[in-house]
Formats: structure tokens, C-alpha cells, sequence
């Protein structure tokens, strides 16, 4: 349930080449720098994930700034993925949940899920080596949608199709994914009424990580009550943001310096 007290998105450029032909409409697979997949959504006008390499970028946003510093202090664990897409975040937390023997509940909100045949010809599962023991990403996109489902001892997934706009979870998370498209795409959901529900959703000490550097973005994220930290960012992009929402204590008052 995400909308109880419990729990039960630097633009990216459009792409030119893609050796992947299959193609949907509004939807195309592309390959990105590492060799990953990405999608190119035609309706958005950007693709899912950096050019430079859609794998790279989701391990140093989400994973390592965001999960690593939760996961090393304790040992249970709610996630929030804004933006369930592909299921690359999820996939990736549900591989540290294992590597890490930490528990892992992951909420994921998404209003446009992608069809089983896109799905199914992502190359998630060769690009990371899994072996059929631990197919996750199978599993991961097999889960009923509005259920909670194990994935593994250590980490289960639900996926609520619904849109961000209507999420109103409190102190229910301790790290959030934010990986909506950019603001230039979707400037709506980079406004204080988006970030006022974050905070909301988070508990005290969580951490809101996002691939965006923007000034404006950080600015409004602080005028909602976060602490901001420029951090530096994948390759091919200079900086990223972790927000992070301070013990009442500590925390700055919402517009302060
Ligand atoms: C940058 S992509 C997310 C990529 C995803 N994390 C992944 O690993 O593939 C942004 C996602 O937000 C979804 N989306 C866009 N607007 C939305 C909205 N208002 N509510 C919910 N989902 C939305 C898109 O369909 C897309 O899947």
C-alpha cells in the first residue's frame, strides 16, 4: 500500500543510432555506452537512461549514493522507485539485497508500464551475468502488479501502476529513487508539490538520490526541507544530487540558507 503509513527522475539526449531495431509505438530499444539497454520514449522525447551507459548510470546514482550508505547501517530496509520503467533499479537493488544479506521491501510507481515484448528483449540479465539460479529480472517483471511479491529471502517488490502525482505514503521510506524523466521533459514532477510528497513519504534520515543537477531542481528541494549534496556524477555528467531528509533536530527550516 502506498498510501498508507506502511509501504505493503541533466536532461538525456535523444539518441541517433540504435543497433537494436525493434520498435514499438512511442517506445524503441537503444544501446547505450556499457552496452546496456535503454528505451527511447518518442512520446517524451528522452530515453530512460544516459546514453553513456544506462547500468553505469543506475550503480553510481541509485545504488551507490543512495542504497550503499542505508544498507551499511542497518539491516531491513523500504525503497521507493519513482519511475519503475524497465526495472533496471529494482533489478539492481535486488542483486545488493542478496550480494549483502540485507532485507529489502521495494515499492515501484509507474503509470506506463512497458509491454512483455520490449521486456522480454532487454539485455539486463547477460550484460549483469546472472544465471538462471538468479533470475531476478525475470521474476522481478513476472510479479503481479499492486502485490507485494518475494523475489528472494532478502527482497520483494510492488509495483503499483499508478501515477506519481498520487502517492501519499508517510515517514514509509528510507531511500527514494527519484528517476523521473528530466525537467525539461516533465517539468511538473520537479516542483515542490512533487518533493513535498517525497519528504513526506521519507522517514527521518532518508536519502532521495537523482541523476539531476540542476540549480532550480536543488533549490526546490531544499525550500521543501531537504539537505542537498552535489555529488559527482556518472560518467558524462558532472554532477548528480542526494537530498537527504535531516532528524527534525538538524534539519534546516524549509527556505533557509
Ligand atoms: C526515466 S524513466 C525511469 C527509468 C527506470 N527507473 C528504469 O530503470 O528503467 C521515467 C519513468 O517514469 C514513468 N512516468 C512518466 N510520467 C509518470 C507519471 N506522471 N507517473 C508515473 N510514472 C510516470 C515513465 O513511463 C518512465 O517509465
Amino acid at each position: 500500500m502506498i498510501n498508507g503509513k506502511r509501504p505493503t527522475v541533466k536532461s538525456r539526449p535523444s539518441f541517433a543510432v540504435s543497433r537494436s531495431p525493434f520498435t514499438v509505438p512511442m517506445r524503441q530499444i537503444i544501446d547505450t555506452q556499457d552496452g546496456s539497454h535503454s528505451i527511447l520514449s518518442e512520446e517524451f522525447g528522452v530515453s530512460y537512461h544516459s546514453k553513456y551507459g544506462a547500468i553505469q548510470e543506475s550503480m553510481h546514482v541509485f545504488i551507490e549514493a543512495g542504497l550503499h550508505p542505508r544498507m551499511h547501517e542497518t539491516q531491513q530496509l523500504d525503497v521507493l522507485g519513482i519511475g519503475f520503467g524497465t526495472g533496471l533499479n529494482a533489478l539492481l537493488t535486488c542483486i545488493e539485497a542478496d550480494k549483502q544479506q540485507v532485507k529489502i521491501d521495494y515499492t515501484a510507481v509507474e503509470a506506463y508500464p512497458l509491454s512483455l515484448e520490449i521486456i522480454s528483449q532487454l539485455n539486463y540479465t547477460t550484460e549483469l551475468q546472472l544465471t538462471s539460479q538468479d533470475n531476478f529480472f525475470d521474476k522481478i517483471h513476472d510479479a503481479t502488479w499492486e502485490n507485494r511479491v518475494a523475489i528472494h529471502p532478502y527482497f520483494s517488490i510492488e509495483k503499483n501502476n499508478m501515477r506519481f502525482e498520487e502517492i501519499d505514503a508517510e515517514n514509509a521510506f528510507d531511500v527514494i529513487f527519484f528517476d523521473a524523466f528530466a525537467p525539461n521533459s516533465q517539468p511538473e514532477l520537479w516542483e515542490a508539490p512533487m518533493f513535498q510528497k517525497m519528504y513526506k513519504a521519507l522517514r527521518s534520515n532518508g536519502i532521495l538520490t537523482t541523476y539531476c543537477a540542476k540549480g532550480v531542481v536543488k533549490r526546490t528541494l531544499k525550500s521543501v526541507g531537504f539537505t542537498i549534496e552535489a555529488l559527482p556524477g556518472p560518467p558524462g555528467k558532472r554532477e548528480m544530487t542526494r537530498a537527504l531528509k535531516m532528524p527534525k533536530s538538524k534539519s534546516q527550516a524549509p527556505n533557509s540558507k
